[in-house]
């Protein structure tokens, strides 16, 4: 159940947008005009029944569309093959295609001098347009240069680059030339990046020499270097320019741009199976180390040109602008793969939400005219405290729909995003998914335009997702308005196919907890209307900034610290953040005198280790961490602590030492 303040709001605001609603128009589409390939879907007259339909004729809904929407090199002979109490998992198997050809090729044929990217780069008014013709041009003189130094379908290359054309690129050749890529968020590590290169075992690794954001360099070349020397296995690094300034180039460093110019501009892409990996992309989760997720190629590429299309109501000649780096999965399926499929404008946004000043984002749609902005929570509640004065200064008339990705948006923020921001025209659609779903498995669209739309909620699943609630013990909840584990009953092409390296992982974390579903690791509420309203990780996961981190990953950096003997870390609600990182520590004897430099010494190893949005906002160093007699770290004791709900302790009655708990109630009400 939602807690009570919330669901009142929602109803109210519920009632409002009712309001708003019943003086916009009521239209009814034409559902071919819609959707095409649903005309030989029988009995299927509107939106509703189309959405029945995809959930109860699964098969041909899906091979419908993989016929119309994707580019076949030899069509497919299955549908699907899926058992998902196995983890097995296969789409359109037999089928021969190539994604970058998909991505450009085709839209080369018809449009070659439409724009397929802009370059929003850190400088404003400096954007760079890049054509699908160009785009071509630069994916196969890479693919090229790739195969000519060696590298060959099924290798893994790695990328760690900001949003850039070059990026995107590199994406794509590898994906012409057969090979997977693995972006890592360029704002990670050496050590989170060296780690993710060990893993993924790349002998290439493509990256800039700077990087360019909110006016200051970063040094990715460095970072680069300093990752690669615990990485035997790569071989060579490619360098592309984006600042003037030089970096030391080593023996197996290969400047990219110069070696581009000396490749063919035609490069013949590769036939693709259907299951053949298109990328790796490591995440979080609440035990171990980051997981390789493994997506592949027909089924994904469909799943995000879909969503795509469908979710943001994307037509031909508008400007979608994702704001979401390419180091995320919402980069991959939303400023790459999702808008290229579709022959799309996509914004590629190299900069931050404040720089040079708190107007940057609407300076930007109103400079480049976007027609759809898609951004996180956190961003929009930060602007929202710069006040409104930020966003009417700026003609954003060009904008459609708003959405919302990464984790909850507060009812107020919700508000200020559809009526400051959208002028109260523009639907916001508050989209729920996980690197794992490949795409957007829940939103408020596609819907009927005249359908309810209510803050904070994400509304309905998309067309083939099932979504359902488990209760504790394990069942489905049969009735609506109720809360529960959310899972998904059939597979979707979208969805991972397993983790690198590690299918039995994959299975036990996603396919078994509730067997021949598939278990998302959030907690979800469904309405009496079955809208669906995302409430929270059900594990030790935490979500800074939109930012996905598992709370062991952090622990596991502060315990390496010479100074500490145990730590125990929680997330905590944060006004701007969504989740703020709280770390307890327990000090080994002796050090306990320099309590500030510690702490920022140990912020400062977060940062280093993982990066700055893992490092901890508070740090209390305690004398004892509360701990069962089996000696399990109580995290929930430690949560209600920090929400300064102590009526809400629980059972101590497991607790190994309860004075452990006295003592760190204690500190925390010092601390704060
Ligand atoms: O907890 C959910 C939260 O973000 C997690 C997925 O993180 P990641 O794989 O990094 O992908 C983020 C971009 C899709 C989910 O398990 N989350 C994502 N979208 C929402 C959300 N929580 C609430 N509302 C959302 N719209």
């Amino acid at each position: 159940m939602l807690p009570c303040a919330e669901r009142v709001v929602a109803s109210i605001s519920r009632r409002l947008f009712r309001s708003y609603l019943s003086v916009s128009s009521r239209r009814r589409c034409n559902i071919t005009a819609f959707m095409p390939e649903a005309a030989g879907f029988d009995g299927v007259s509107d939106r509703s029944t189309l959405q029945d339909f995809s959930v109860s004729n699964s098969e041909k809904f899906w091979a419908a569309a993989a016929r119309h929407r994707l580019s076949w090199i030899r069509t497919f002979d299955a549908v699907r093959d899926c058992d998902l109490s196995r983890g097995k998992i296969k789409w359109f198997e037999g089928g021969k295609l190539n994604v970058s050809v998909n991505c450009l090729d085709r839209h080369v044929h018809t449009c070659p001098d439409k724009v397929a990217l802009i370059w929003e780069r850190d400088e404003p008014g400096s954007e760079v347009k890049v054509t699908y013709r160009e785009l071509l041009d630069m994916t196969c003189r890479l693919g090229n240069l790739l195969r000519r130094r060696g590298v060959k379908r099924g290798d893994c290359v790695t990328i760690y680059m900001p949003p850039c054309p070059m990026a995107v690129a590199s994406m794509l050749a590898c994906a012409r030339i057969g090979a997977a890529h693995n972006v890592v968020f360029a704002g990670f590590s050496a050590e989170a990046l060296s780690e993710r290169i060990r893993d993924a075992q790349s002998s290439t690794v493509i990256t800039v020499n700077q990087g360019v954001r909110g006016g200051k360099l970063v040094e990715l070349k460095k970072t680069v270097d300093e990752a690669v020397q615990s990485c035997p296995t790569v071989q060579q690094v490619f360098v592309a320019t984006r600042t003037e300034n030089p970096v030391l180039m080593a023996a197996r460093d290969v400047a990219l741009d110069e070696e581009m110019l000396k490749e063919d501009v035609v490069c013949e892409p590769e036939a693709m199976d259907s299951e053949d990996v298109l990328f790796l992309l490591y995440t979080s989760g609440s035990t171990g180390k980051p997981k390789g997720l493994v997506h592949t190629q027909a089924g994904y590429l469909l799943y995000a040109a879909l969503t795509h299309r469908y979710v943001f109501s994307y037509q031909d000649g508008d400007v979608f602008g994702c704001v979401a780096d390419i180091g995320w999965i919402t980069g991959h399926s939303y400023t790459v793969y999702g808008p290229l499929a579709n022959g799309g404008t996509t914004v590629l946004f190299e900069s931050t939400p404040i720089y040079p000043d708190p107007g940057r984002y609407w300076e930007m749609v109103q400079r480049l005219k976007i027609n759809q902005f898609y951004g996180a929570p956190t961003a929009i509640r930060l602007l929202l405290k710069y006040g409104d004065q930020w966003v009417r200064k700026y003609d954003r008339s060009t904008l459609k729909t708003l959405g919302s990705v990464g984790e909850p948006i507060n009812t107020e923020a919700w508000e200020w995003y559809h009526t400051v921001v959208g002028d109260g025209r523009c639907p916001v659609v508050d989209t729920w998914w996980q690197t794992e779903t490949g795409g957007i498995c829940i939103s408020p669209k596609p819907s009927d335009p005249d359908a309810e739309i209510i803050p904070g909620m994400a509304m309905r699943p998309f067309f083939g997702i099932k979504p359902v609630l488990m209760d504790t013990e394990g069942n489905v909840q049969s009735s609506s308005d109720t809360s529960g584990a959310l899972c998904i009953a059939q597979p979707w092409p979208g969805m991972a196919r397993t983790i690198h390296n590690n299918h039995q992982r994959f299975i036990e974390t996603y396919c078994q907890p509730h067997p021949g579903y598939f278990f998302t690791g959030d907690g979800a509420y469904c309405s009496k209307e079955g809208y669906y309203q995302i409430t929270g990780r059900l594990d030790d996961v935490i979500n800074v900034s939109g930012h996905r981190i598992g709370t062991a990953e952090i622990e596991d950096v502060v315990n390496q610290c010479p100074v500490v003997a145990e730590s125990a870390v929680i997330g905590y609600a944060h006004d701007i953040k969504g989740e703020g990182v709280f770390a307890f520590a327990v000090l080994k004897q002796g050090v306990d005198t320099q309590y500030g430099d510690v702490s920022q010494q140990l912020k400062d190893t977060v940062s280093k280790k993982i990066a700055k949005y893992a490092s901890p906002d508070h740090i209390q160093f305690v004398k004892r961490l509360p701990k069962t007699r089996s000696g399990k770290i109580m995290r929930r004791v430690l949560r209600k602590i920090v929400e300064g709900d102590l009526e809400g302790l629980g059972d101590l009655s497991t607790l190994d030492d309860p004075t452990a708990v006295q003592e760190i109630i204690q500190g925390n009400s010092e601390l704060c």
